[in-house]
Formats: C-alpha cells, sequence, structure tokens
C-alpha cells in the first residue's frame, strides 16, 4: 500500500501549464512542488516522494508519464526545498510494468526517438546532483525495470518482480536497460534475463545486486525515506561529487580518476568542508549549507 498521508501530497489540478513548466526551468520553483496530471508528489522533510499514479495500467509509462518524469526530475534538481526524492508506482500491485504497449504502433512510431527521449529522461535522473532512490513496490518490468535502474539505488518490497519481456513483444530494450542491466547484475545474468524475459523476485533481485534491500510491502516507504533522512544529513556537493564520480565507472568519455581528483579539489573550497572539519573536532554534529 502506498502511504497517502501527508497533507501536502499533491495530484494533478487542471492547471499543469507552461507557466509552471517555465518556472522549473528557470529555475525560480521555492517551496512549492508542481502539480503534475500523472505523477503525485509529496515533500516531506526536504525528500520529494514521486508516485507514478496510474494505477489501473500498472503504472505503464506512457508519453505524458515520460515528459512529467523529465519535468520532475528537474525540479528535483532546482527545487532548493528538495534534497533526495524518492520513486514509487501508485497501488500495490506495480512498480511501473513498462512502457505502454497501447502506444506502439509498429512502423508510425518513431522507435529511435521513442528510445532517445526515454534514454535522456532516465539519464536526468541517474546523473541528478541529488541523490534519488527507487523504492520499488511491485512489477517492475521494461521501463520500470529501466526507471529503477536508472535511480541511485533500489529498495523493493518483498512483493517486487523484475525483468525486462521486450523480448515477447518483438523489442530490446529502449531507455538503457540493456547497458545498466549488464552493469548492476554483470552480463551473464543480464542475458539471461534479457533473452528468456524472465523475472525475478525481490529476493533474487537482492542476490544479484539488483536491489540494497527487501522490506514488507507496509515498510517500503519507511525504510527508503529512513535511509535519505540519513543521506539528507550529509554535504549536498560532496553528495553531488560522490554520484558523478560514480557515474563516471561507466561513461568513457570521463576519466573517473581524474574527475575524482578535480571534485575532491573543489570540495577542499566549500564551507561545508570547513563546518564538516569544525564539527568534527567540536564534537557536535555539523550543519551542512550546501556551499
Ligand atoms: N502497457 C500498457 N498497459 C499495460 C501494461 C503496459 N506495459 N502493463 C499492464 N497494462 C494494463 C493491462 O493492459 C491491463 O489493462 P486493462 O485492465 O485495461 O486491460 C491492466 O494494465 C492490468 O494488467 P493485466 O495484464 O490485466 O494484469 P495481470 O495481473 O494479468 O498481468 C503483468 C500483470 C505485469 C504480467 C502484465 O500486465 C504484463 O505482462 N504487462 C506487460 C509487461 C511488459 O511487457 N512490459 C514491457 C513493455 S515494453
Amino acid at each position: 500500500m502506498i502511504s497517502r498521508g501527508p497533507a501536502n501530497r499533491r495530484s494533478w489540478n487542471g492547471q499543469y501549464s507552461r507557466i509552471s513548466v517555465e518556472r522549473v526551468a528557470s529555475g525560480s520553483i521555492n517551496k512549492t512542488t508542481l502539480m503534475y496530471q500523472t505523477l503525485l508528489t509529496s515533500l516531506e522533510k526536504n525528500i520529494l516522494t514521486v508516485t507514478i499514479n496510474r494505477p489501473d495500467k500498472l503504472n505503464a509509462i506512457n508519453a505524458t508519464v515520460m515528459t512529467e518524469l523529465g519535468l520532475v526530475a528537474r525540479e528535483i534538481n532546482t527545487n532548493p526545498e528538495i534534497r533526495s526524492a524518492i520513486i514509487t508506482g501508485a497501488g500495490d500491485r506495480a512498480f511501473v510494468a513498462g512502457a505502454d504497449i497501447s502506444e506502439f504502433n509498429g512502423v508510425q512510431t518513431d522507435g529511435t526517438a521513442l528510445s532517445a527521449k526515454g534514454q535522456q529522461v532516465f539519464f536526468a535522473f541517474e546523473r541528478s546532483a541529488k541523490p534519488v532512490v527507487a523504492a520499488v513496490n511491485g512489477f517492475a518490468l521494461g521501463a520500470g525495470c529501466e526507471l529503477a535502474m536508472s535511480c541511485h539505488f533500489r529498495i523493493a518490497s518483498s512483493t517486487a518482480k523484475f525483468g525486462q519481456p521486450e523480448v515477447n513483444l518483438g523489442l530490446l530494450p529502449g531507455y538503457g536497460g540493456s547497458q545498466r542491466l549488464v552493469q548492476l547484475i554483470g552480463k551473464g545474468r543480464a542475458m539471461e534475463l534479457l533473452l528468456t524475459a524472465g523475472m525475478i523476485d525481490a529476493a533474487t533481485a537482492l542476490q544479484y545486486g539488483l536491489v540494497n534491500h527487501v522490506t514488507e510491502p507496509g515498510n517500503l516507504l519507511a525504510k527508503t525515506r529512513e535511509i535519505l533522512e540519513l543521506v539528507n544529513t550529509k554535504a549536498p556537493l560532496a553528495l553531488a561529487a560522490a554520484i558523478r564520480a560514480a557515474n563516471a565507472v561507466f561513461d568513457e568519455t570521463v576519466e573517473g580518476y581524474a574527475l575524482e581528483a578535480q571534485l575532491f579539489g573543489e570540495c577542499f573550497a566549500t564551507e561545508d568542508l570547513r563546518e564538516g572539519k569544525a564539527a568534527f573536532l567540536e564534537k557536535r554534529k555539523a550543519i551542512f549549507t550546501g556551499r
């Protein structure tokens, strides 16, 4: 079950508009979160919970969901109230059961453009300067598994199921799944999943290293929040640097060790380093400002 708790959980009110998009694009968003047509958002303790909200279609990613995921990725990085984010799915059956198959119209669909757009949006989560974690509450198939893999790490409910069943449809994963599955679980296991269209349960995903923790369904969001509340106490610029450096391992255009040294140097110039050092020496908790 997804908690509907917080009063500030927001959904589309028909006002989703270019103004909102422009406010996000210009970085002028502050304090409030945007309203979306297919996403619910809730900001609590500086953690934005993003719930993909098409439970009757097992949260399949149609064009609107994809566009809004791109917008929310930008909102996460431009709203100073947000320090980290959770991506999850509405209802208790699915995180996301794939791209919306009803929108695949053979040669009328520009598959290359569809894939490029999905890849771009999922890169925005992977390259987010603020931590983004997937709370996988059920089926994470196709684009759902790809979305979860584009997050910085994953927590799963014991009911979660993962797979890349695209070959059943005459496709391969199109939103980075052929690459990230190999990165995360190794080539042999990834090849088996890709070629058999098989599904693995949460326990197997844990064993493979696809997810970091498995919880009871009712505890999934609480467990994910608990981890992010800890993360949110850390120095924001250092978090961003760690994400960039770790991502560089899989980016052939970047020399990871050189980037690490550069980022290490940049962190030395931050007020947060002075604060972290002072707090350690004074035996108190550091209060980081992200400067
Ligand atoms: N795209 C569009 N609609 C989807 C969908 C998807 N990827 N996955 C599920 N749905 C819809 C179903 O069409 C159904 O809609 P309907 O009630 O209007 O007919 C609804 O969600 C419920 O799904 P259903 O198939 O009835 O549930 P189930 O419990 O029998 O099976 C799954 C669950 C996940 C095994 C099955 O829905 C499935 O195989 N989905 C597609 C998975 C996939 O191939 N993903 C990769 C896409 S590239």
